[in-house]
């Protein structure tokens, strides 16, 4: 039995004739490629929503577990990056681009929702790894550090995609309103973000330019009043970015789409690490996270803070590739054309990744 006529039978389906023609604006999956929301009709009740390419491509089992397996060896790139050269610390940002290739390959309608969902995981392996580290390595309370953590995830997450069963797509209806209230969330994490992220520009100027900007800055955003709101803010936009993630995993298609879900699923774990780190360094050390807190460890050659190399590198152009997805879905829906659209994530990927890199130069020489 041919590839299509096992998951055939795997379905327990019929699948449609693969010589149905997608509707005009319906990618080869079958799903509309310009704004990610399925436009192919819904199936009916007790009909899967499968389609005939879905069925030809179904991801092997070593496509799906790549992902995995590349982040499980993510902490020994790290540590030979430190032991040899920069070159090989670069390499660690293999694994999350790996990831993302992989959650784009595993679509929706192929029925392996875990395995993408690990993928995504995965792209956020540096925040994660950031954050286990951060919050298990120096305390003593607990019996494990985050390696030990981060063995058992990502051992475990193999298994689970090893084992997982093709099932019949899902998709989960969009939420709106959800949705906008994340973008309005965003706007104001991104009013701070900007002024954050100039404010790391300085750092190329020298530690003390960094600590002046950072000086007056700090005035508005660690008011009594702000503080609160901005932490209010970005707890708020982490648990809205987690149930949107979840529901637009079963549906999401296209590269935009992926890319908005992949990194999307950097911020969360970013922010989840990130904020904790500040404030546990803020509240329980009684650090003062300016510069020197910063550029303390040695990034390249730490052993341990060089896990934060491509954490930040990257997170500035998650953030900027994020919210450049944002912004193209509300052009198209306000009838920007698609070419726009694609116009406006490429500009985000590519100033944020030019400040990245300059943020980069200023810590590294520091
Ligand atoms: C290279 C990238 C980044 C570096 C090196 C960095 C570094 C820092 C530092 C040093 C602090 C402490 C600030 C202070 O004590 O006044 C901080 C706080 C914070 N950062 Fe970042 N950051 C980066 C990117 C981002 C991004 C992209 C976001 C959001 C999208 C973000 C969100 C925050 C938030 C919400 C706080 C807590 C603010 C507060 O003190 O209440 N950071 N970051």
């Amino acid at each position: 039995m041919d590839q299509r006529g096992q998951r055939d039978r795997a379905y327990g389906v019929h699948m449609l004739d693969a010589s149905t023609k997608p509707q005009v604006g319906v990618d080869r999956r079958g799903q509309r490629a310009d704004d990610g929301e399925p436009t192919s009709t819904p199936p009916r009740a007790g009909e899967p929503a499968l389609t005939a390419q879905s069925s030809i491509r179904a991801p092997s089992l070593a496509v799906r577990a790549v992902a995995p397996l590349a982040a499980l060896l993510y902490p020994a790139i790290i540590w030979c990056g430190v032991r040899s050269s920069p070159i090989v610390l670069a390499l660690s940002l293999g694994v999350p681009l790996l990831a993302l290739a992989v959650g784009h390959h595993i679509a929706p309608a192929d029925g392996f929702p875990r395995a993408r969902r690990v993928a995504h995981l995965a792209v956020a392996a540096p925040p994660l790894f950031s954050l286990l580290g951060g919050w298990l390595d120096f305390q003593h309370a607990l019996p494990f550090h985050g390696l030990t953590v981060w063995i058992a995830v990502w051992s475990a997450a193999l298994v689970a995609v090893a084992i997982e069963r093709p099932c019949p797509a899902s998709p989960a209806a969009p939420s709106r309103h959800l949705a906008m209230a994340h973008g309005i969330s965003a706007a104001v994490i991104t009013l701070f973000a900007a002024a954050h992220v100039f404010n790391h520009l300085a750092g190329l100027f020298g530690g003390e330019t960094h600590i002046a900007v950072m000086s007056v800055l700090r005035t508005i955003y660690r008011n009594a009043l702000v503080e609160p709101v901005l932490l209010a803010v970005v707890a708020f936009q982490v648990a809205t970015g987690t149930v949107l993630l979840w529901r637009k995993l079963t549906r999401a298609n296209g590269w935009f789409d992926t890319l908005q879900t992949a990194t999307g699923a950097y911020m969360l774990l970013f922010l989840l690490s990130h904020v904790s780190a500040a404030l546990r360094a803020r509240y329980l050390r009684g650090t003062d996270t300016n510069w020197a807190w910063l550029s303390g460890g040695e990034l390249l050659t730490d052993p341990w803070s060089a896990r934060l190399a491509p954490y930040y590198f990257l997170a500035v152009i998650a953030f900027g590739v994020h919210g450049a997805c944002g912004l193209r879905k509300v052009a198209l829906g306000h009838g920007a054309s698609p070419v726009l659209g694609a116009r406006l994530v490429a500009l985000g990927a590519a100033v944020s990744t030019v400040v990245s890199a300059l943020i980069f130069a200023g810590l590294v020489r520091a």
